[in-house]
């Protein structure tokens, strides 16, 4: 097995709590223990396809394992295998840039990239790795999403900070006996909401898993109020929707690897509530704050974990494969069985079982 003896990171996809953290530990693992040089990579793949690569050293990832963001920004629209160029005659077209990515890492005698990202960077990394480009994978997400792991760090800040925005809209809901709906990120999976909601104590959680019907919920806002409650909190996911209903979509992203921003749900359903109960309702999308911000202890122990994980699958020569927590430690599986795959909120979750248990509604 030949030494490593340089290697790149990068950032891609939405930003979240703790990729710092996790640049920091590989570069610092790096550096210190095995002598190796670290590339940054900027704007995730967009920075490959621009030849936008920067030396990383000690004092670049000092002072950056508490700090929001990503040192090396981001990029969720930019698909190597996609990408769009307007030709002669104006029109757009796609070429696939994979092999050209590939050579203009191995030209900087790159020989392993990391690769921190959610789902879409993976599928991404893996077609890299197709083309004989080594990576190892690190997951992130505020979704909590990736398959194969059964944590992403940035999930537990996401939380955090959902959790709180529960407990601030309680004060309005129960001074104006409203109906307070909070929507929450988290793509088409629920679990942002599910854990956010049952640490703030909503009354209601909507998530994807479980489609709901607006009876049900409005129904159980009635019987709230016959036993005296005179204020409700919905936490719903930003991909939840109704039986037979679809999820309500913000925007579309022409050429992001996932076109689909999801969004507006919340408002939807207070329209939808109000109308229905004549009672007094407003919603609230939390949207990017839940995103930003310093990571939460969790997440920087998590990060920091994955980092030295990742460095560590380099060195012992280990190829594409993504760095996951399992079984109550770290470890890894191979890439190429992540990509394409959204993990959801089991219907059987126990913690579906514990709302259930003090009487949260699912809507179903
Ligand atoms: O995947 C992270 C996430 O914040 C999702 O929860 C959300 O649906 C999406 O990204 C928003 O994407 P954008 O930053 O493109 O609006």
């Amino acid at each position: 097995m030949a030494k490593v003896k340089t290697i790149a990171v990068m950032t891609g996809g939405g930003d979240c709590p703790g990729l710092n953290a996790v640049i920091r530990a590989v570069t610092k693992t790096a550096i210190a223990q095995y002598g190796i040089k670290v590339w940054g990579i900027e704007d995730g793949f967009l920075g490959i396809i621009e030849n936008r690569i920067r030396p990383l050293g000690y004092r670049e990832v000092s002072n950056i394992l508490e700090t929001g963001g990503t040192i090396l920004g981001s990029n969720n629209t930019t698909n190597p295998s996609k990408y769009p160029h307007t030709n002669k005659a104006g029109k757009v077209e796609f070429k696939d840039l994979t092999a050209s990515c590939v050579r203009t890492l191995k030209q900087k005698k790159i020989d392993a990239l990391v690769c921190i990202g959610g789902d879409g960077t993976m599928t991404s990394a893996e077609k890299l790795a197709e083309r004989g480009m080594t990576i190892i994978g690190v997951p992130k997400t505020i979704d909590n999403d990736l398959w194969g792991t059964e944590v992403t760090f940035g999930f537990d800040t996401a939380v955090t900070t959902a959790t709180e925005a529960i407990d601030k809209l309680r004060t309005t809901a129960s001074a104006h006996h409203r109906i307070m709906v909070l929507e929450v990120m988290g793509r088409y999976a629920g679990w942002i909401a599910l854990h956010a909601g049952v640490a703030g104590g909503a009354d209601v959680i909507l998530i994807p898993e479980i489609p709901y019907s607006l009876d049900k919920v409005c129904d159980f806002i009635k019987q709230r109020n016959s036993w005296g409650k005179t204020y409700t909190i919905i936490c719903v996911a930003e991909g939840a929707k109704e039986i037979g209903g679809e999820m309500v979509v913000r925007r579309t992203v022409a050429y992001s690897p996932e076109t689909i921003r999801l969004g507006g749900i919340a408002n939807k359903l207070a329209g939808q509530i109000e109308m229905s109960l004549g009672l007094e309702t407003r919603s609230v999308t939390l949207g990017y704050v839940q995103r930003g911000g310093r990571p939460t202890a969790h997440d920087r122990v998590l990060a920091t974990s994955f980092g030295h994980a990742a460095l560590e699958l380099v060195v012992s020569g280990k190829k594409n494969r993504l760095v996951v927590w399992k079984n109550n430690q770290v470890s890894s599986v191979p890439l190429a069985q992540v990509a394409g795959k959204v993990r959801k909120v089991p219907v059987n979750s126990p913690l579906i079982a514990a709302a259930r248990g003090v009487n949260t509604c699912f809507g179903d």
